[in-house]
């Protein structure tokens, strides 16, 4: 166990009902230092829900979430984010009147320590504090390959794209652990491999290209990728939990995870 890599997040018997609807029901998992966690099911399995409690969304009757070995099972949102964890969202959700460089922007203004209200101060330590804010948002902004679509209004730009921005959203925060909600739902095969590409990027860092934006030179070492597309989650994921109804029915790599039954019948139907 010792040489078993350190978990950073520690999901422990979760269960989150809607009236009569069992979103998720004892659900354990853990998410360890150094990996990608894909985490896949049929529709309505519980995926987004379990992201939603990770983040602090959503309160689960019962179970527990650790970060780093800190309970978090009550911690808001925005406190989470500047704790490390960052999500992006199956439906898009934008400012869609605002540019590319400010709906990033806007991401980060949770992590500000000066107010931009502060007045006369906004010539001191704001402004300075504010530049360094601009600078990392052009950093992602070049890492994504938006440099074009810098300064357009998000709401005209296609769907692919504002897909990516969310992307943007989340690495604006900094975080040290990234949710994914289906990062390339309804994208065609060329946009997803970009994005595979950018996930893989962001989970090793690029040090030599961005050595003054540490989220970008350092890499995010624990991301969980809610995926349908099997091609990709069997392509980029260490290791893959299965949920089906709520429960989670496997785990393990990807190779145990294509060859497991529970697994194939969950997928193709269920034996009446
Ligand atoms: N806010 C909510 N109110 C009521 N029921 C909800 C709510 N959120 C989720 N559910 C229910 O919880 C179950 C799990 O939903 P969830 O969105 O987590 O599924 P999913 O695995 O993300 O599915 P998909 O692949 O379609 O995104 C579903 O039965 C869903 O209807
Ligand atoms: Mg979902």
């Amino acid at each position: 166990m010792e040489t078993e890599r350190r978990a950073k997040l520690k999901i422990e018997n979760l269960t989150l009902r809607f009236g009569g609807v069992l979103a998720l029901f004892d659900v354990s998992l853990d998410v360890r230092e150094n990996e990608i966690l894909a985490v896949i099911g049929p529709n309505g399995a519980g995926k987004t829900a379990l992201l939603n409690c990770i983040n602090g969304f959503y309160k689960p009757q019962e179970g527990k979430i650790f970060y780093e070995g800190r309970k978090i099972t009550r911690v808001r949102p925005d406190k989470l984010a500047k704790l490390g964890i960052a999500r992006t969202f199956q439906n898009i959700e934008l400012y869609t009147g605002l540019s590319t460089q400010d709906n990033i922007m806007a991401a980060r203004h949770g992590l500000m320590r000066q107010s931009f209200l502060s007045g006369a101060l906004y010539f001191g330590r704001a402004r300075r504090e504010e530049i360094e804010h601009r600078r990392t948002v052009e950093e992602i902004i070049d890492f994504l390959e938006m440099a074009p679509m810098r300064k357009k209004i998000v709401g005209v730009l296609p769907y692919g794209i504002q897909k990516r921005i969310e992307l943007g959203r989340a690495l604006a925060l900094e975080p040290k652990v990234l949710l994914l909600d289906e990062p390339m739902a309804g994208m065609n095969l060329e946009e997803k491999e970009d994005i595979v590409r950018f996930i893989l990027d962001m989970f090793e860092g690029q040090g030599a290209t961005y050595p003054d934006t540490p989220v970008l030179r350092d890499g995010i070492r624990s991301i969980i990728l809610v995926e349908h597309d099997m091609g990709v989650v069997m392509d980029i994921a260490d290791r893959i939990v299965v949920l089906d109804f709520g429960r989670k029915i496997a785990e393990g790599t990807p190779a145990e995870i294509r060859t497991n039954p529970d697994v194939i019948k969950a997928y193709l139907g269920r034996e009446k």
